[in-house]
């Protein structure tokens, strides 16, 4: 209400702003035509008396040519007299040859005689202004049989030309008073119009949808001022952090409190495909690996924080040797924590339930790289099956009736409404971690109802971004009968609410999880001389990273363009910079994988060709699983690291990036389509689409002086380190509580007010 109002006092004063200069000139304008107007109607009307007065005169002379020699006094008076009877001939005169008045009507002005012409032969002026008034004076020879016989004279009254100038005068200023009016009405319409389409866009861009479209939605173009709205964005949320969050950052120990102050030491069960440590059999006897995962990544710290049980696919070679009896092992092997409960799929189920309908189905559905999503009826079963499977593994694990379960991702879509109805009281956050296309694009899958409905058990719905919020809830309302409040962002479906809301995801500081202290081996001197060693490079070769699944969304072959287009640019760049990508091998039964990695290859091997440097060839490829600390040692010796998806949920690669900067050098180029880019405005924000802008962010990236790289990165960091994975689990969490408490009183008021219901139903 206060900012509608404050809102319309601004377009009022702005609208002000329009109206007083246009008025102003509008007038100054008409204050100078006024004159203009005036000196034209008189010229008009000058010239109109001169025909009049001709004409008359012409009808005259017969009459007079036969009077005047006759001396027919009365006859000429009267003809006078007839004449002067139009109201605007004033008066008429005979003056013989000799100048004298001979013949006038009683009107006559003295003063006038028989207006003899100067001695100069100038001509006597028309208008004359005697005591009468303003009179129009007319001379005409009257020719008789032999030669003139005198002059005529008709004189005119002018008042009345005085009268229609100040008419056309009053005329005109109201044209320029009605003009003024249109004109500003006009302006005001505009003005109101652009500015609610600005603020349209301004508030699009607040919700977090993307920003051309918000700003096209309006016509307005908001780009220049994003950078700035972000920026003052940021400043807001530290403000607000510093008040909620203080005096601590999010840590797992405020984690830990949280969970055991606000849920009472609820227990917390994790539902998620990927598990976060695989047992395998390798030369070394069974080995433990980490898997290439956004959601491993971010999940695991919070695990290790709140203990309790996480339910995955068992997918390591040696997983079902290092298991009890229960499928169960304590994880992390070197200090254990919590559980992880292993569920077995046999190789049939895992190609349709993940290879199948997962990932040939709904990745390429929500990501909406180019990638036809394949939807087959068998793979949707496998689907369904699976996801009760876990459902009921979770119920098997649940000490309580009222659990916190976290379901993760697409893979479990079912989940949150098969566990609502076996534990009816459990706390449901389900996050996904992936977008959400628009309800068009979603609207493909034959199955959308059945997903919807599964998503719709849960308590809290999370994605990485409110734009991603936006579209699930406009599929929602396309495709279920539900009630949506919009501005609450709740969906009431089946008697059952669901809060969906954005949590964008992170992950842990290194300082707050046991790392390493840093040597002379982990130092980042240390790490830019054995990654260069180790990849054969010299020690002063540029090198920028692209550490990423090898996906199609990842944009890898757009990646591998831009670095040709900069050294097409830049040849003094061949030789000095290499790329070093590596690309953890990932879904590669799948066709669409298999295919990618072949063009991944060729690509990098043609443009080693063309930019032949040795040793120092442009692009090295490194199509290998990497454990965390190689990746770590790859950012600390990165000048440059390459974030270039398609389209990304959030990207976790440029935040593991920035948090292991702690020089606070190097440069992070960034894709506008990872929710990453609505955080990170430090980074060299790039469309990897348009490979020349790519390529020039490149060569930008590699030039950048260091004041310029520490300014970006102190400022990524603090973010990074403010944003961590434990605000992003304590916010939903805290969520989840708040809806906790809600959903008991409300069980309590049911329970009292029954009695009285029945009793008020008796009578
Ligand atoms: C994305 C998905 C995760 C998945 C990860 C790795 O980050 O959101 O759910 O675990 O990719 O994919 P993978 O298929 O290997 O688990």
């Amino acid at each position: 209400m206060l900012l509608r109002k404050i809102l319309s006092l601004r377009l009022f004063r702005l609208s002000l702003r329009f109206i007083l200069p246009l008025a102003l000139a509008l007038g100054l304008f008409a204050f100078a035509v006024v004159p203009l107007v005036d000196s034209l109607t008189l010229h008009w009307f000058v010239k109109d008396l001169d025909i009049r007065s001709q004409s008359l005169a012409n009808a005259m002379q017969d009459p007079l040519a036969e009077y005047v020699p006759l001396n027919a006094r009365d006859r000429i008076l009267q003809l006078f007299d007839r004449a002067i009877r139009d109201e605007r001939l004033y008066a008429i005169a005979f003056c013989d040859n000799r100048g004298r008045v001979v013949y006038q009507t009683l009107t006559y002005p003295k003063a006038l005689g028989c207006r003899e012409a100067p001695p100069d032969g100038r001509p006597l002026p028309a208008q004359v202004n005697l005591a009468q008034g303003s009179l129009h004076v007319a001379e005409r020879t009257i020719e008789g049989d032999n030669g003139s016989l005198g002059r005529l004279i008709l004189v005119h009254d002018m008042s009345f030309i005085e009268h229609r100038s100040a008419e056309a005068r009053l005329y005109v200023l109201a044209l320029f008073g009605v003009l003024t009016m249109v004109i500003s009405l006009i302006s005001v319409v505009v003005a109101h119009l652009s500015w609610r389409g600005w603020i349209n866009a301004v508030k699009g861009m607040l919700r977090g949808e993307r920003t051309p479209n918000a700003a096209s939605a309006g016509q307005v173009d908001i780009q220049p001022l994003v950078g700035d709205l972000h920026a003052m964005l940021r400043e807001l949320n530290l403000e607000r952090r510093v008040l909620v969050d203080s005096p601590q950052l999010w840590t797992p120990d405020k984690l830990r409190s949280l969970l055991h102050d606000e849920l009472a030491g609820d227990e917390v069960l994790v539902v998620s495909n990927r598990e976060p440590y695989l047992h395998v059999h390798s030369e070394q006897g069974i080995t433990v690996h980490r898997p290439a995962s956004g959601l491993v990544t971010a999940v695991e710290p919070v695990m290790r924080a709140c203990s309790g049980t996480w339910i995955a696919h068992g997918s390591g070679s040696a997983d079902r040797e290092t298991v009890d009896r229960q499928d169960r092992v304590a994880v992390p092997p070197d200090k254990p924590s919590y559980t992880l409960r292993r569920i077995w799929l046999s190789k049939e189920e895992e190609a349709g339930y993940y290879y199948g309908f997962s990932n040939e189905g709904l990745w390429p559905l929500c990501h909406i790289a180019h990638v036809r999503p394949v939807f087959r009826s068998a793979d949707w079963e496998y689907y369904v099956a699976i996801n009760r499977r876990f459902a009921e593994a979770v119920v098997a694990e649940a000490r309580t009736d009222d659990p916190v379960v976290l379901v993760q991702d697409y893979h479990f879509a079912l989940v949150p409404r098969m566990v609502r109805e076996l534990l009816p009281k459990a706390t449901i956050i389900t996050f996904w971690h992936i977008p959400w296309p628009n309800p068009e694009s979603f609207g493909i899958c034959p199955w959308r109802a059945e997903i919807l409905e599964g998503l719709l058990g849960s308590t809290i719905l999370g994605f990485h971004t409110p734009f991603h919020c936006k579209n699930f809830l406009e599929t929602v309302d396309r495709y279920l009968e539900t009630r949506i409040e919009h501005e609450a962002s709740t969906i009431s479906y089946g008697g059952e609410l669901t809060q969906v809301a954005s949590y964008p995801i992170s992950i842990a500081w290194p300082d707050s999880v046991a790392d390493s202290p840093i040597d002379a081996v982990t130092s980042v001197a240390g790490c830019r001389r054995s990654v260069r060693d180790q990849c054969g490079l010299s020690h002063q070769q540029l090198v920028a990273i692209g550490i990423d699944r090898l996906d199609y969304t990842k944009g890898i072959i757009e990646r591998f363009e831009a670095i040709e287009r900069m050294l097409e640019l830049h040849p003094d760049m061949v030789g000095r910079f290499t790329l070093v990508q590596i690309a953890a091998p990932s879904r590669s039964s799948l066709e669409e994988y298999q295919s990618l990695e072949t063009r991944v290859r060729s690509l990098a091997a043609r443009i080693n060709e063309r930019f032949p440097a040795g040793a120092q060839s442009p692009i090295l490829l490194k199509i290998e699983q990497f454990d965390t600390s190689q990746v770590n040692r790859y950012y600390r010796a990165a000048d440059v690291c390459l974030v270039t998806s398609l389209h990304d949920g959030m990207n976790l690669v440029a935040k593991e990036f920035i948090a292991s900067r702690d020089d606070e050098l190097g440069v992070l180029v960034l894709s506008q389509f990872t929710g990453a880019a609505r955080e990170l405005h430090e980074a060299l924000i790039v469309n990897p689409y348009h490979i020349e802008q790519s390529a020039d962010a490149i060569y930008r990236a590699l030039v950048m002086p260091a004041a310029e790289q520490r300014d970006r990165m102190r400022s990524m960091r603090v973010l990074v380190r403010d944003f961590n994975v434990f605000r992003w689990a304590g916010h939903m969490l805290l969520d989840a509580a708040r809806l906790r408490r809600r959903e008991r009183i409300m069980t309590k008021i049911r329970a009292h007010s029954r009695p009285y219901l029945r009793r008020a139903a008796a009578s």
